[in-house]
Order: structure tokens, then C-alpha cells, then sequence
């Protein structure tokens, strides 16, 4: 089959190595891709929110399947197009994606279903939001309804931090219409565990549980990034949290969509923080997590094709979806300055024995030669028995990456290392 992915990231590689374990899968094609992800895949340079372009590539070369992985094509309609245009895909419609796309419809979802979360007000009008904060608790958290590359969320520890932060989203626009509305929210405190699933709309399939590390240096300091490393399993999701998550969370999240005429198929992410009053829902995403996919996926040992398309016909139900019970680690290895300035175009070098469990992020290929293009440029994984073993190994082949410029955190699965012991 003529397979195709759109996005170019760390999530799409690691989704492409895996489908082409299925032998179905002949040729993987992915838009746009990135020079790392050449290596497995035709990259094909249209951008992942160019729905005419993606949809007239898919007709004109005869894709039978499309993955489509990143939030912006999700929420503005990718699946609804394609599908239209007869090419079955893995993805929520976009009615469906509303759910990570905003954060007001999310929040009122949860409201109306009784899904746990933090207790939330949303804004249209500044005045208004000013005058809840005069009595809101601090700290208190601020965010913008809409997609934010990740930076929509800030947390005001002083009314004026506060004050500030709506000012920049509402009236500034910093994160353009992204900010017309805003939820102010209660700020929860707990350990942070992400559960992507699976879902058909009829069940819903956790995936092995994981946990990000979000700010760009150890000890989780310095501003938060797209992800600088994750582990799974989480340590701190035990079964008897699992079983409370999918009665209180994951299938009343699946019948409020269906509910709601929204019914979601694809991944659904789950974003919890497990607090003192029971674990809460901090966020929805309507995709795979990044880098969360990273560590998940290497621990499948069910095909993930052939549970894509189960989902896709609404037969998940018959599939089995089996994790290994061992652990999983990815360093992410970014340009020295992310998330805010950095330079790229330095060469890249991955040594063949760790090319296999190393996702590329953001290079690309310039005269032949493949050179560093984005903030995060590439994660390392490994699997071992133990998280420790997978943690050790994961820091040990990242000797076997180098680019000038590089810079990775030392300390991920620290904290969930230190929880085991405990
Ligand atoms: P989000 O984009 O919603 O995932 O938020 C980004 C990060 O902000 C989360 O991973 C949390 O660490 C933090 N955060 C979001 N909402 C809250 C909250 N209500 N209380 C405390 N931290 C939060
Ligand atoms: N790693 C966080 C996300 O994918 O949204």
C-alpha cells in the first residue's frame, strides 16, 4: 500500500519507522518530512497545513492511507478533506479536533460531563477577565483558547503577572485569533503522566503511559519547550489510577464527543496531572504526543498498522494492542537556544548503530549533506529491562550523535527514577 504521513517531526519518524514494520506497507511518502526522515520515507515538500496541496498529492499519486499527525491539519480539516477525496485516514474530523484546537469548547466539555479538571472561567472580554483575577487565588493560569505552538499557557504567580499575561493574549494577540478567547484556570499541583489511546469511537485503548519534560534545562528550569525528553512507563500511574482514568476520564471523554455528534477516532491524548484531590485533566490533544510518541511506540509489540486502520473502520474492538513490559527513554538533543533564538545548518552526524532508535526532528539535507534545521533536531531512544537500564543506554548513544551547537538535558527520567526508589 501507498502510504502517507503529513507533518516532519520526531513523531513522524518514529510513526514511520513503526508502519513499515507491516508488510502490507510498501511505500511510506511523508509531507513535508525532513532530511532526516529521507532515510525512510519519499519526502515531499508541501506543508502540513496546505490541505489543497496535500489533498491534490494524495489523488494525483494514488495514496491508499494517510496518517495525518499534527494538531494544525487536524483542527483545520485535513481528515474531512482527504476522506472526501476517497483516501481512508488516521485522524479525527475536524469537529473532533475541536477538542485540542480549543480550549474553551475542552473545558466546557468537562464541565458539562463532570470530567475531572481544574475549575476554569473562559473570557471574550478583558475588562471582564481583569476583574475575576482582582479575587482569583494565585498562582493562577492563563490560556489561550486556541493553538499556541505549546507557549499558550502562563502560569501568574502576582496579579500584575497575571494581568499582563491577558493583556498579551487579548489585546496584543501575541498568538493572533488564538487569544480571542481565554480560560483563566485553577492552578493544580501533582506529578504530570501523559495516556495517549486509541480510539474508534465505540472503545477506547490506552496506550502505555509516559511522562514529558517540558522546560528546556535540568531540574526542570528555563522556559518550557516542545518536549526535551520522555520515559514510559510513568512511574507514578499505577493500576488503580489506570482503572479511576478510564471509568472517570477516558470513556466518559469518548461518550461526551459521541454525545455531542463529535464522535473522535485517531489518538487521543490525554494529559493529566495526578493531584492530591485525584488525577485531573490539564489538556486534550487530538494526536500523538511529541516526544511522547518516541517512547510509546518502541514498546508496541502489536502492529500499529493494523490498528490504525482498525480505527479508522471502527472495528478497534477486535484489535489487540500489547506493550512490552519494559522501559523506554528519548534525550532530545536541540540547537543551543531553543526554544527562543538558535542557529541551524550545522552537519549532522548519527552513527549507523543507533540510526535505527534515533527520530529525526528537524534537519535537512544541503548539497548533500545533512545539516541541523529546527530548534529540537533529534531524540534517542532505548528500550531496556529497567527505566534506569533504558535512561543509561539512551545517554550512551547520544555520544553517537554530533552537531555543532548541540545541547540536551542530563537529568530526564531523574524524577520518575527517584520515584521508583521511593
Ligand atoms: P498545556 O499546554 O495545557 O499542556 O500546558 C502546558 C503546561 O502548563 C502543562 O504541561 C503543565 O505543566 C502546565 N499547566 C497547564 N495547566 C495547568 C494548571 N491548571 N495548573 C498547573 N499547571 C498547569
Ligand atoms: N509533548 C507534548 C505534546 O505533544 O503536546
Amino acid at each position: 500500500m501507498k502510504v502517507m504521513v503529513v507533518g516532519g517531526g520526531g513523531r513522524e519518524h518514529a510513526i514511520i519507522k513503526k508502519i513499515k514494520e507491516n508488510s502490507k506497507v510498501t511505500e511510506v511518502f511523508c509531507l513535508p518530512g525532513n532530511g532526516g526522515i529521507a532515510a525512510d520515507a519519499t519526502c515531499v515538500p508541501i506543508d502540513a497545513k496546505d490541505l489543497d496541496g496535500i489533498t491534490k498529492f494524495a489523488v494525483e499519486n494514488g495514496i491508499e492511507y494517510a496518517i495525518v499527525a499534527p494538531d494544525d491539519p487536524l483542527v483545520l480539516g485535513c481528515v474531512d478533506r482527504l476522506e472526501k477525496a476517497g483516501i481512508p485516514c488516521f485522524g479525527p474530523y475536524k469537529k473532533a479536533a475541536v477538542i485540542e484546537g480549543s480550549k474553551a469548547f475542552s473545558k466546557n466539555l468537562m464541565k458539562k460531563y463532570k470530567i475531572p479538571t481544574a475549575a476554569f472561567e473562559v473570557f471574550h472580554d478583558m475588562e471582564e477577565a481583569f476583574e475575576y483575577l482582582e479575587k482569583a487565588p494565585l498562582p493562577t493560569v492563563v490560556k489561550a483558547d486556541g493553538l499556541a505552538l505549546g507557549k499558550g499557557v502562563i502560569i501568574a504567580n502576582t496579579l500584575e503577572e497575571a494581568k499582563q499575561a491577558v493583556k498579551s493574549m487579548m489585546e496584543d494577540k501575541v498568538f493572533g485569533s488564538s487569544g480571542d478567547y481565554i480560560v483563566i484556570e485553577e492552578f493544580l499541583e501533582g506529578p504530570e503522566v501523559t495516556v495517549l489511546s486509541f480510539t474508534d469511537g465505540k472503545v477506547v485503548v490506552p496506550m502505555i503511559s509516559s511522562m514529558d519534560h517540558k522546560r528546556a534545562h535540568d531540574n526542570d528550569e528555563g522556559l518550557n519547550t516542545g518536549g526535551m525528553g520522555t520515559i514510559a512507563p510513568n512511574p507514578y500511574y499505577t493500576e488503580e489510577i489506570a482503572d479511576y482514568c478510564m471509568e472517570k476520564i477516558f470513556l466518559p471523554t469518548i461518550n461526551a464527543m459521541n454525545a455531542e455528534g463529535r464522535t473522535f477516532k485517531g489518538c487521543l491524548y490525554f494529559g493529566l496531572m495526578l493531584t492530591e484531590n485525584g488525577p485531573k485533566v490539564i489538556e486534550y490533544n487530538c494526536r500523538f504526543g511529541d516526544p511522547e510518541t518516541q517512547v510509546v511506540l518502541p514498546l508496541l509489540e502489536s502492529d500499529l498498522f493494523d490498528i490504525m486502520q482498525a480505527v479508522t473502520e471502527g472495528r478497534l474492538s477486535e484489535c489487540e494492542v500489547k506493550f512490552s513490559d519494559k522501559s523506554c527513554a528519548c534525550v532530545v538533543a536541540a540547537s543551543d537556544g531553543y526554544p527562543t533564538a538558535y542557529e541551524k545548518g550545522f552537519p549532522l552526524t548519527v552513527a549507523p548503530e543507533v540510526a535505527d532508535s534515533t527520530y529525526i526532528a528537524g534537519a535537512a539535507i544541503k548539497d548533500g549533506v545533512l545539516v541541523t534545521n529546527g530548534g529540537r533536531v533529534l531524540g534517542v531512544t532505548a528500550v531496556a529491562d529497567t527505566l534506569k537500564e533504558a535512561v543509561d543506554e539512551a545517554y550512551k548513544k547520544m555520544d553517537k550523535v554530533h552537531f555543532d551547537n548541540m545541547y540536551y538535558r542530563k537529568d530526564i527520567g531523574a524524577r520518575a527514577l527517584k520515584a521508583l526508589e521511593a
